[in-house]
């Protein structure tokens, strides 16, 4: 079955160029209306460019519909401006993509604090700001596809990027309590954790692998994330063609009947040990687990 977006108001932020351009391109190919959204600035969020104008001028030479927005996702006002002209030029918003974002790769150690708020402030502010402006008229619609854009840094960590990781697992964790929060009113909330070879990546990548990891590789996922047939609240890796989930799981643990540290050091093989783990569907599921242990189960 194609996966169609005819009819659909998607608005993907930072959009500009490397992965967000391939999932507007892609969207409006499959008939959505795109807002592009891109401040356009430098890799580390630095300056302007009309990097959203030169993405909205090829999906209209594609035959698509377009508009956009050289506004920063920082500035909740102008996210919602963004969301209003939208609205009233298509009549709603049904996707958005939060994908903005930038870098200033440090060793902890080294890094200004300034540094790191400012990487969190774009990439889990930035998401936040973006999906509060969307989040009552999707409610009002009833129905909403939002994905959150992650990283394998949020995931598991890397070297360098502690202000980058902090808010790549905040916007999972944000996504899991959307997912909970928008259930009743259809609006399904995912997470991707992407590896392609953009301006983002572009030291890290040998030459030979650029190829391979092309964005168009990833919006097969980022598309499928967001249809109306999408799931909600999953995690999903995606590069190069490959396509993987995530998940947070928790381990059967032990109740343990004297409570000390000691305890805790002796029993640590089977707390950790993963026979039996399991994927949580909400926080209140962690507490369930807690209870079942209590009783013995
Ligand atoms: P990119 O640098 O090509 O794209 C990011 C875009 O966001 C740029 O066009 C930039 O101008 C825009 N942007 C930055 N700050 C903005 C702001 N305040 N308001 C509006 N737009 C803003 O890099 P790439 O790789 O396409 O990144 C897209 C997303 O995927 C980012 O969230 C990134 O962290 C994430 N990601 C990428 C990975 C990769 O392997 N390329 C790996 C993991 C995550």
């Amino acid at each position: 079955m194609t996966i169609s977006f005819e009819g659909r108001v998607a608005i993907v932020t930072g959009a500009g160029g490397g992965l967000g351009r391939a999932y507007a391109l892609e969207l409006a190919r499959r008939g959505a209306k795109v807002v592009v959204n891109d401040l356009g600035g430098s890799r580390d969020g630095t300056g302007h460019s009309d990097a959203a104008l030169k993405v909205v001028a090829e999906i209209e030479a594609a035959g698509g519909e377009a508009m956009s927005d050289g506004g920063s996702v920082t500035d909740y006002d102008h996210m919602v401006r963004m969301v209003e002209k939208a609205k009233e030029r298509w009549g709603g918003v049904h996707i958005l993509i939060n994908n903005a974002g930038v870098l200033r790769d440090k060793s902890f150690a080294k890094m200004e604090m300034e540094d790191f708020r400012f990487v969190v402030d774009v990439h889990l502010n930035g998401s936040a700001n973006c999906t509060k402006a969307v989040w009552e008229t999707m409610r009002e619609q009833a129905y909403g596809r939002i994905l959150m854009t992650a990283s394998s840094t949020g995931l598991y960590g890397n070297f360098g990027q502690a202000n980058y990781g902090a808010a790549k697992l905040g916007l999972a964790g944000f996504a899991k309590t959307l997912a909970l929060e928008g259930q009743k009113y259809n609006i399904h909330v995912n997470t991707i954790a992407p590896t392609a070879a953009t301006r983002m990546t572009e030291d890290i990548f040998p030459p030979a692998l650029l190829e391979k990891f092309r964005p168009e590789l990833v919006a097969p996922a980022a598309l499928y994330l967001v249809s109306q047939d999408a799931p909600t609240n999953a995690i999903l890796g995606a590069g190069a063609g490959v396509f993987q989930a995530a998940y947070v799981t928790l381990t059967r643990g032990v109740a343990l009947d004297e409570a000390t540290p000691e305890a805790v050091a002796a029993h640590w093989a089977e707390i950790t040990s993963r026979d039996g783990e399991i994927v949580p569907q909400s926080g209140a599921e962690q507490a369930m687990t807690i209870m079942q242990r209590l009783q013995g189960q």
